[in-house]
Formats: structure tokens, sequence, C-alpha cells
């Protein structure tokens, strides 16, 4: 059966970095992150006999290389689950540029797993479908499925299995939150997030003190989230950022995903809360910064980051839905 999900992208307030098993996918250090509502994938599957192979078309263009690679494994992997082996077509859109430092794989994958698992009868609840999508290799996509601020626990287990994402608060509990994304660069990045945590965990001296102080960021941030304070999530969420970049500066060979541009807004950032406007900045393994702010000054920030001319796209965000079924097929 044909079957189409539109999953959401996320952000991290407190960031993974690092895996301590690569084939499951598991984290050093927990995360949390808030599901952006403007930013999503819409993915179409459909396996059937009648199809001579599998077909895989990402952003209009037939799939190749690495990003083919990735989406077959990862479907091999479901129709391992699933005990079914026959041909899929997918086909798969991105609302925003890929790979740019806006987790295009996360939502892409969460988008994957939800309607594969579908398409061929798995009937997963958000728990298991979180973990399934971690397996895909883009491990924030486990926390895709979900809406609203969502946190990705570490776990324990050899197996996993108490590795997944929960909600910790649906879209609804803090709707004046949002998230101004300033789109800088549109290339891909040269080094992908999985291979440079790889790199970090490896040579980074700074790798161990980022995940033991990671236990306090999650603490302070959830309860933030819970008490919807903005200065107290701003700050630590900031400072969890540059904590993860410094990691990246200090892996061997250094991970610098920042532009001029981006540090030149970091500084902008300070200074306009120095004056007074209630901003924050966070930064994946990407160029672009992505600014927190509450609904009474986003007008404020956007009319600041529009004036800024290595800024070349805005996408205002708040807390979104987590991923959902959809009849509006892609073919
Ligand atoms: O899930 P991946 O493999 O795309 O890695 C995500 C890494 C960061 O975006 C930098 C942090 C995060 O938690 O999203």
């Amino acid at each position: 059966m044909k079957t189409t999900v539109i999953a959401p992208s996320n952000i991290a307030l407190v960031k993974y970095w690092g895996r301590r098993n690569d084939e499951l996918v598991l984290p050093y250090n927990g995360s949390i992150s808030m599901t952006l509502d403007k930013i999503f994938t819409r993915t179409t599957v459909e396996f059937s006999r009648y199809y001579k192979g599998d077909m895989i078309v990402i952003n209009g263009k037939v799939a190749k290389g690495d990003s083919l690679n990735r989406a077959l494994n990862f479907i091999d992997l479901i129709r391992k689950f699933s005990g079914i082996d026959i041909p899929v077509k997918m086909v798969s859109e991105n609302n925003f540029p890929t790979a740019a430092g806006l987790a295009s794989s996360a939502s892409g994958f969460a988008a994957l797993a939800f309607a594969c698992s579908r398409a061929l009868g798995l009937n997963l609840n958000f728990r298991q479908l979180s973990i399934l999508a971690r397996r895909s290799g883009s491990g924030s996509a486990a926390r895709s499925v979900l809406g609203g601020f969502v946190e990705w626990y570490k776990g324990k287990r050899k197996d996993g299995l108490d590795s997944y994402a929960d909600q910790i608060v649906d879209e609804n509990y803090w709707k004046e939150f949002r998230v101004v994304a300033a789109v800088l660069s549109k290339s891909e990045k040269k080094i992908s997030s999985a291979t440079g945590m790889m790199y970090s965990v490896n040579t980074s001296p700074f790798y161990r003190s980022w995940v033991e102080s990671s236990e306090d960021d999650l603490k302070k941030i959830r309860k933030s989230i819970i008490e919807k304070d903005f200065e107290t999530l701003g700050e630590r969420a900031e400072h969890n950022c540059l904590k993860l970049h410094s990691v990246m500066l200090s892996t061997i060979p250094s991970l610098i995903y920042w532009e001029s541009e981006t540090l030149d807004i970091i500084r902008d950032v300070k200074e306009w809360r120095s004056e007074g406007l209630r901003c924050y900045f966070t930064i994946d393994a990407g160029p672009n910064v992505m600014v927190m702010c509450l609904k009474k000054d986003v007008k404020e920030v956007e009319k600041r980051l529009k004036e800024k001319e290595s800024v070349k796209n805005i996408i205002v965000t708040k807390p979104g839905r987590g991923a959902y079924l959809s009849d509006k097929h892609l073919f």
C-alpha cells in the first residue's frame, strides 16, 4: 500500500555528539530538542512485486552515491524486520536546503522509518518508531517522530531498547517559544555528523567532559522547559552549543562547521541581548544560526537578521507536531 508520512525537523537544545555503539546508533549522552513546525520532509513509499527494482527519488532527483546507500541500507533493515523482501519506490521532498545544518537527515529518516514500517504492516508505537528511526544512522531522527519538546534518552542497555525519544511537553505547552533559522549557506557540509562525531570521540581531549557535563545541561533544560523559564533555557542551550563546538574544534582533524558570518551573528546576538532584546543562539554541524526568542520579540529579531547581507533566508518556527500520516502522495 502506498504510504506517505510528513516528519518535522528538530533543533537540539542539548546536542547529541558521539556514539557508544555504531551499529545500533547508541549515544554517549542524552539530548533534548524542539520539533520545528515549518521545516519538514514528505516521503511516499510503496512496496510492490511489480517494480523491477528499488527506485529512490530525493528532491526531484534519482538518488545516487551516499544518499542512495543510506536510504537503501535503512530500507533493507526494515525489510528484514518485517520479513518482507519486495522492491520499493520511494519519493521524498524536503521543504528546506539539504545538509546545511537544518537537520535534513532527522526529518528524512523519521519520515522513511514511519512510512516504511506502516507500508510493510508493522504497527509500531512512537517509542518503537524512534528506536527504528535511530537505526537509520541519523540519531537525531529518533527525536523527530515526536512533537513539542523531546528528550532522547541515552539508555544503558546493550541492545539499545532503553534509548528512545520521549515527549517532555507537547507542541501546545509553550506556544510563545520561537526559533528563527538564519540560513547563511546552502552548501552541503564537508564532513558528515556521523564521521565528525566518530573523530571527536577518538581524538578530542574535551570529549569526556562533554559527556559528563551534558547530564547537568539535560537537567537544567528539562526544568526550564517545564517552568517556561526562557532565560535559563537560552543560557544553557547557548553554553551547550559552544561546548559542542569546542569539542569539534579540538577534534583531529579539526571540525570547523562555522563560516565567518556565523561568528558575526553570534556576536550580534550577544550584543542585541546586552541592549535588552531577549534572544539566544544555537548552531548544529553547519554554518546556520538558530536564534531562540519569544513571540513578542520575533519581529525585532527577524528585522535585525534581515538587515544582514550574509543571511540568505529566514524561517520562523515554533514548537511543531510530530510525524504523521498524510494522504497527499508524491506519486
Ligand atoms: O543525527 P545526526 O547524525 O545527523 O547528528 C546530529 C548532530 C547535531 O545536529 C549536531 C546535534 C543534534 O543533537 O541534533
